[in-house]
Parts: structure tokens; sequence; C-alpha cells
């Protein structure tokens, strides 16, 4: 990944192959284009009256044809002023360096679009990190992809602080390119056991520890939701388990539990073959665990966090589990399974159980692809949100206003407790159509004993689908959503909640 810099300076002066100019709508005079050559600014000027209006995206590149030290200037529009935000700025940031890109062009500088603080440099460092992002691993022939030689970006004043800024981003974007990676891998090149070495690939540095549960294990403990959605499958299910300790041992973990299905045929309650190749996705809530993990440790938050990884692969066969199964899980309460395919939220109950038994974490966060009904709710572009704590949910939609990930609460009523009320079993693990992604929550939440607790549903966010927003700095597939809200939230906890 290229390493962008920033440097303290006058854009005018700049010697670079692309200087790249925000412009707001409409607004004809800006500073930084005033200092320009005055031959380069009336071409500016004549066209930014005839075509160029700042209008949300759009862009220009002029060639200064040796007027000035840069051999090309790019405006790029950021809409206008009143109700720019820093989800714009990573958005337009992010196109800019694709067209870039696509120019052939090895380096370029950027101005920051609006006024210079925290925020705004790492919103523009995320959305060139990111947008750069590309799968193609399984290309035989490789697009010519050279990556940037140097990024830079200009400011007035405090270069080495919006530089450390600028660095702390490109470790969380590079973890969220670790999770995309992990993420759009192919069903045939990633199951549990695949995961699991990519996991333990993260253990090098001795930051983080590892422990990871086999089969056999998992049974003699009493992870049978695990081991059952597992059981079609040649390929065995496994628990993995990230422990990152930033703080005295004392202090509760953090547990991040993550669903983390290789592959989602819906087992023998059989998914239908439109999209379903998709359900390789079925894998991102975990994969984004991971990629928290790694994060946190690389930026040595002061937070001890464990991540709990459950990983199977739901296939129909003459070893499945089947409706009509009875499971006793982790924590003794017995599930009627009605339906194979709602099988996320089995082997997280099992997961979360484990987890809070076994570290008496302060607060749960858990994260997947668990229903189809969240897009219906919420569409493609917000992720739902339950749980048992308003503050933890407070918390973490506030984060997600700042990184562009859009959550929001759906309400955990006693009411849908009723709908998987089982006659044979405590519970069983489907509630009909009325209020699926909620219903789904209401399972998880017999599990979580009585501990502060999120679900957040990523089945519309994962990965981009039919209902996505363009984002530049999501190309398609899997998208990383939730992976910097939770680091955020990590890192501004102070260890309260
Ligand atoms: N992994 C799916 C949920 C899903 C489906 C996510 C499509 C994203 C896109 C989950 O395991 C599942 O199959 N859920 C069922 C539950 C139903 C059987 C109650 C669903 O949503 O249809
Ligand atoms: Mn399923
Ligand atoms: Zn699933």
């Amino acid at each position: 990944m290229v390493q962008i810099k920033v440097e303290n300076g006058k854009s005018l002066y700049k010697q670079t192959s692309l200087l790249v100019i925000g412009i707001f709508e409409n607004e004809k005079e800006n500073l930084e284009l005033n200092q320009l050559d005055p031959e380069i600014l009336s071409v500016i000027k004549e066209n930014s009256e005839k075509e160029f209006e700042g209008t949300e995206g759009s862009n220009f590149v002029l060639h200064t044809m040796g007027k000035g030290p840069m051999k090309r200037i790019m405006l790029i529009g950021l809409g206008i002023k009143e109700g720019f935000t820093n989800e714009k700025a990573r958005i337009i940031a992010g196109k800019a360096a694709l067209h870039a890109k696509n120019l052939g062009l090895t380096e370029f500088c950027i101005i920051p679009f609006s006024k210079t603080d925290v925020d705004l440099i790492e919103a523009m460092s995320e959305g060139i990190y990111l947008s750069l992002y590309s799968f193609n691993r399984y290309k035989t022939i490789k697009k010519v992809d050279s990556d940037f030689s140097s990024v830079t970006i200009l400011v007035n004043s405090d270069e080495s602080k919006f530089q450390s800024v600028v660095d702390k981003s490109k470790i969380i974007s590079e973890s969220v390119n670790f999770g995309r990676d992990l993420s759009n891998l192919p069903p045939n090149d990633c199951s549990p056991a695949q995961l699991t070495s990519f996991a333990l690939s993260l253990t090098n540095e001795d930051l983080i520890k590892s422990r990871i549960l086999e089969r056999y294990e998992m049974e003699s403990i009493g992870l049978s939701a695990i081991i059952s959605v597992g059981k079609g499958s040649n390929n065995p299910p496994k628990l993995i388990i990230l422990e990152y300790n930033g703080t005295t041992d004392n202090e509760k973990p953090y547990l991040l539990v993550g669903k983390a299905v290789t592959f989602d045929t819906g087992g023998i309650s059989l998914k239908p073959g439109d999209k379903m190749e998709e359900m390789k996705f079925d894998k991102c809530g975990g994969c984004n665990v991971l990629a928290i993990v790694r994060a946190i440790a690389l930026l040595n938050l002061p937070v001890n966090v464990v991540g709990i990884v459950p990983s199977v692969e739901n296939m129909p066969s003459g070893t499945s589990y089947r409706p009509g199964d009875v499971i006793k899980m982790y924590n003794g309460k017995t599930v009627e399974v009605v339906n194979t395919d709602a099988e996320g939220r089995l082997i997280l109950a099992d997961a979360m159980a484990y987890g809070i038994d076994t570290y008496k974490p302060k607060a749960v966060i858990d994260m997947a692809t668990l229903t189809g009904a969240c897009i219906i709710a919420l569409g493609a572009n917000v992720a739902a949100m339950m749980g048992t704590n308003s503050e933890l949910i407070n918390k973490l939609r506030k984060y997600g206003e700042s990184t562009g990930e859009k959550m929001w609460e759906l309400p955990l009523f006693d009411e849908f407790h009723e709908q998987i009320k089982s006659v044979v079993a405590d519970i069983k693990n489907i509630g009909g159509r009325a209020g699926g992604a909620i219903t789904a929550a209401a399972f998880l939440s017999n599990f979580i004993k009585d501990v502060p607790w999120v679900h957040l549903d990523i089945a519309g966010t994962a990965w981009t689908q039919d209902g996505t927003y363009d984002r530049s700095y999501n190309p398609k597939g899997a998208t990383g959503f939730g992976i910097r809200t939770l680091i955020k939230f990590l890192e501004n906890s102070n260890n309260e909640l």
C-alpha cells in the first residue's frame, strides 16, 4: 500500500504530476486557485464558468503546459459548502485517487478540501487508502496495477501532527483491506481451517495470543450448536479466539464475536440458487473481527479485547443437522431447529455464551450477516443494531456517523420473544417472516446473561450488492463495514463501557 505523506508548503510551488484541488459548487473565489500562475488561472476560470460548476464528484483536468511546477491540475467538485461532511471528503478523495490512477500517474498531491483538522485529514486519507484496494488474486492477467510511489497531502501547518493521523489511518485501512481480502476469498479457498490459518498469521508479532478450539474440544465442552451446524460439511468447524491485552490483565476485556460461515447453502433447508454465490460473504462478520483485533494490536491501544470467531460451512449432506433436531446449547438451553438456514444465530449463541463464561467481558459486541430481513428493513446501506444497553448503542451510532458506517437501532421489544417460543424445546431458531432481523436478535439475547451487549446485523452492508450506494472507497466485493467504527469505539472507550 502506498504511503501518504503530509507536507507543509504552498501548493503553487509544488512540483508534482498532478495537483488536486477541491472546489465547492459555485464558489468563484478559491484561495488556492488565486495563487496560481495567471495564465493557468485564466484557463481554469474560463472553464469553470462554462462547464465546471463544482457539483459533487465532477472533475476537470488541465495540463499546465509548463506554466507551473505542477504538470496537471485536477479540479474536483465538492458540492455545496453547507452540508459538506467528512464522509463526502472520504468519498471525493477516493474518487480523486482513482482518477489519478486511471490517468496512469504514479504520484499526486492533494489539498485539504475544507478546514484542515484531524477528522478531515483522517477521512481524506482513508478515502485514498481504501479506494485503491482491489482484489485481484484470481486474475491471471493482472492489470498493470502499479501502486502510487507517493501521495502527498499539502497542509499549511502542523505537518507532524497530521502525519501521525495519516499513519494511524494507514494501519486502520490496511486492517480493513486485510478483512476485505479474507471476506472476498472464494469458499473453495476459505474453509474454516483455512480461515484459521489466516487468523494465526496475525499472531506472529507476539501482540496477539490465539487459541483454536478443534471439533473434538468443542464437542467435549458442549458447544453443540457449532458442532451441529458444521457437521454436514467435510470441512470441520473451528472456533478461533484471539486475545489482545493492551492494559493490565485484571481489566475486563471487550468481547467481539463474528459470524464466519465460510459458505451458507442453507443446509437441508437449501437456499434457492439465485445469488447463492454471494453466501461466501457469510463469513464477513468473523473476518471483520479478525481485522479489528489486528488493528487494535498494531495501534497498541490501551484496551483488552477478545475476538471470538465461530467458523463453519453450512452444507446439506447425509451428516447434516436437520429441521426438527433439538440442540442442547452451551449454556444449557434447548433449541428446536426449524430451519437449518437460520444457522448464524446458533453458532453465535454458543460462541457468545462460551466467551462470556470464559472471559467475563465488560461488554459484548457481535457482528454478523445474520438475516435477509435486515436488508428488507433497512436496505443495503445501513446496519441494524439491537441490544441490551442503550449507551453502547448510542455510542456506536455516533461513531458510525463519523466513519460513514451508518447504523440504526431496531426495537428489541418483549413481544418478539413470543415468536420464537417452541412447543418441544425452550426456544426455536426462527420466528416467522414478521420482524425477522429482530427475532434473530431476540434469539441471541437468550445467551448473553446480563452483560451489556450489542448485535450488529451487517447483512446489507458487508459487501456491495443490489441497492448499495456507490462509494469510491468501497470497491466491488467485501466492504469491511463496521471495522472502522468498532476501532473508533475501542479507541475512545477509556474503559468506561
Ligand atoms: N446468511 C443468511 C442471511 C443473509 C441472506 C445475509 C442474504 C445476506 C443476504 C442467514 O444465515 C440466513 O439464511 N437467514 C435466513 C433466516 C431465515 C431462515 C429465518 C434468512 O434471512 O432468510
Ligand atoms: Mn443461512
Ligand atoms: Zn448465514
